[in-house]
């Protein structure tokens, strides 16, 4: 069922290493990121757009739908951090960050789901943060940018449902990519003691909750945040 994947934020981190795992199990990939493709297979098409760019995405969307007819699933991946204390953060940043991870997830959406809705049929999975339920200090405008990303998984699950499609998030924990690299390594230390197991994330514990929301088996599964690492909502 599932042969048709759209995946943000493909050139590095996270969704790279998504893209070639669902290219190793014979999906077509169709990825996206500002920078160029770094991934080479006769399976993978790569767009160099920025999601929050509404033309751009749409035209994507529009391709795809013209050369494959469908999305099976949609990875909401792409997201940039950014740690200020709030004093310090000026509005430049906030927009940029909102733009990113909150309206480029809900552009990606929005297009991806029109063409799911005529197929009845699709897979969203969405990227939250356990930033959000730790109200992690520092972190202000990033863990609400994830926290307005929770909130529209939960209602675009509810009216999307009619046309089966499903919408989840991954809550990750903290995973070594360059987004957390300028992080101190204290600040990191003292964050994983938050959670109810101290270690890194890996991209397997993230890949097996995707892999978990799309299955066939979970089509009754929608509208759900799973915080990884033990970390309550
Ligand atoms: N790593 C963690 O600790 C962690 C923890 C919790 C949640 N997450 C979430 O997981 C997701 C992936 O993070 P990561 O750790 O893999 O980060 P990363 O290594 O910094 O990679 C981010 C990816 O997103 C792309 N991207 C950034 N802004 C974009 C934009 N405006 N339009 C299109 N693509 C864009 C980047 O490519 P270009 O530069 O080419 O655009 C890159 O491929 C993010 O949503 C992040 O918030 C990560």
């Amino acid at each position: 069922m599932n042969n048709i994947f759209l995946i943000s934020g493909t050139r590095k981190g996270i969704g790279r290493e998504l893209c070639l795992h669902f290219l190793s199990k014979g999906a077509t990939v169709i990825g996206c990121s500002r920078g160029e493709g770094s991934i080479q297979n006769e399976n993978y098409c790569h767009y160099s757009l920025d999601v929050s760019d509404e033309t751009a995405v749409t035209a994507m969307v529009r391709e795809i739908a013209e050369k494959f007819g469908r999305i099976d699933v949609l990875i909401n991946n792409a997201g940039i951090a950014s740690m200020n204390h709030i004093l310090l953060t000026p509005v430049s940043s906030v927009k940029k960050i909102i733009s990113t991870n909150f309206i480029g997830t809900f552009i990606m959406t929005r297009e991806a789901a029109k063409l799911m809705t005529k197929n009845k049929y699709g897979r969203i999975v969405n990227m939250a943060t356990v930033a959000t339920p730790l109200r992690l200090m520092g972190e202000a405008i990033y863990a609400s940018s994830k926290a307005a990303i929770v909130n529209f998984t939960e209602i675009a699950s509810k009216e999307l449902a009619e046309f089966n499609i499903t919408v989840n998030a991954v809550g990750p924990t903290p995973v070594k990519t360059d987004l957390i690299k300028n992080v101190p390594k204290a600040k990191m230390e003292s964050l994983l003691q938050l959670q109810a197991i101290h270690r890194y994330g890996t991209f397997k514990d993230i890949l097996n909750c995707i892999e978990f929301f799309i299955a066939p088996g979970s089509d009754f599964i929608t509208g759900q945040t799973l915080y990884l690492g033990g970390v309550n909502p």
